[in-house]
């Protein structure tokens, strides 16, 4: 441990990417630690033992972006699919597209509306029942899409996912409601957009397979933090409130349960996400994995899904969405000071910043803290 000058805490994509640019711009020895038993972080992907189908152990990953840069980033250790991504809704027995779309109203309301009759149409939802100053998240809701849409696709939703009635919600959480106009279904307008080829773990595996990258599995850095040496610059892309020993209180998050089935069929659902919108069932999606990959010819006598929890995380759970309340602000906010007066460290990604990132930001943030964070401290200014 003591020869590594470069660590780097955490194997997503952040630290995959920060570890691979120190490797192959410093061309220097780089040891990476990861806690759990395999590299890639939440984005990661294996073929499912029993089935062969990819399947994404922590809910689906789309890999979607604008950005070249990101772009070509990955495009040196993966080919991606022309995989574009829609997500359905059920609601009383029935299936919507989503985000809400011309298709969407024209099915929920029983109408053929063109996209300017649209306009009106939901001008007049709206109208029914105005909040000029919305007092909380179901009145902000209401006040622009109406009390009929909000009761279908939003209500429900927000609920299970926060765990808290959406009157309990602050306005502000929603600025704007994504309702289009047109037919138009595809989830993301990125301009780049695909999954890779042969899987998240195959991306993972080249860029670790450099040989100035060592890469070491169940290991927590807390675990062998005394063995470094005192010159290490640290990449560390853990939760910011564990580093400094929660000295200033811990950071709120939700968690997320995965149950996994492999029911005898070819075809569960017919799409790889579907969102549950009604408050009485307990999940919020069911992921069908063989649908992110209609150009591999799966088995047809099993399909693998899995149903989604959302709940509070207490201490030992897995943190995945930043609940950020005021209060968590003010707390992340001393973290990140006393994180600014830490000469040899660099904090990244969504828990070492706690904030949610896509993958395509989690990389294009790395690329950035390579240049201007990294870099400055090891090559005089
Ligand atoms: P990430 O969490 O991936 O990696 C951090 C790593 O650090 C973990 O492997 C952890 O074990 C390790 N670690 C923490 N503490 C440690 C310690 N003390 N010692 C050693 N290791 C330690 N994005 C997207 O673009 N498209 C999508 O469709 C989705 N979908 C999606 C679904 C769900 C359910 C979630 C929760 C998230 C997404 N995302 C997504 C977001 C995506 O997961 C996210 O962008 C990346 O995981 C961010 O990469 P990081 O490296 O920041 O964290």
């Amino acid at each position: 441990l003591s020869e590594f000058r470069f660590i780097v805490v955490g194997s997503g994509f952040f630290g995959a990417a920060m570890a691979e640019r120190i490797a192959t711009i410093l061309r220097e020895p780089v040891l990476v630690l990861e806690r759990r038993h395999h590299l890639g972080g939440n984005s990661y992907s294996v073929p499912d033992p029993e089935t062969g189908i990819e399947i994404h152990p922590y809910g689906s990953h789309l890999f979607h972006t604008s950005s070249d840069a990101v772009w070509q980033w990955i495009g040196r250790f993966s080919r991606f699919t022309h995989y574009r991504h829609r997500v359905f809704t059920r609601y009383r027995g029935r299936t919507y597209t989503m985000p809400i779309n011309l298709m969407t109203l024209n099915t929920l309301f029983g109408l053929d509306l063109t996209p300017e009759q649209a306009r009106g149409f939901l001008a007049g939802e709206a109208a029914r029942e105005p909040y000029p100053d919305p007092a909380n998240l179901e009145e902000k809701a209401i006040s622009l899409v109406g009390r009929r849409l909000y009761e279908a696709f939003i209500k429900g939703y927000t609920a299970k996912q926060w765990e808290t009635d959406p009157r309990e919600l602050p306005a502000d959480v929603i600025t704007r409601l994504p309702v289009r106009l047109n037919y138009n279904d595809f989830y993301f307008n990125d301009i780049y957009e695909g999954l890779p080829v042969d899987g998240y773990h195959a991306i993972f595996d080249r860029i670790f397979a450099n040989s100035l990258i060592h890469a070491v599995t169940n290991c927590d850095f807390f675990d062998v933090r005394a063995l470094l040496r005192p010159d290490a610059i640290v990449i560390y892309t853990g939760p910011i409130d564990r580093y400094f020993d929660y000295c200033c209180g811990r950071l709120s998050w939700r968690t997320l349960d995965f149950q996994i089935e492999r029911p005898p069929v070819a075809d569960w659902q017919g799409t790889a996400v579907v969102n549950y919108a009604e408050q009485d069932v307990p999940f919020t999606r069911i992921h069908e994995f063989r649908h992110l990959h209609p150009e591999r010819r799966y088995r047809c006598d099993r399909t693998v899904i899995m149903r989604e929890y959302s709940r509070f995380a207490t201490a030992t759970d897995e943190p995945y969405y930043p609940v950020n309340t005021p209060a968590d602000r003010r707390i992340y906010d001393q973290y990140a000071a006393l994180a600014a007066q830490e000469t040899q460290v660099v904090f990244g990604g969504r828990l070492g910043t706690y904030r949610y990132l896509d993958m395509h930001q989690a990389i294009g943030a790395a690329l950035k803290a390579f240049e201007r964070e990294v870099m400055p401290l090891v090559v005089p200014a």
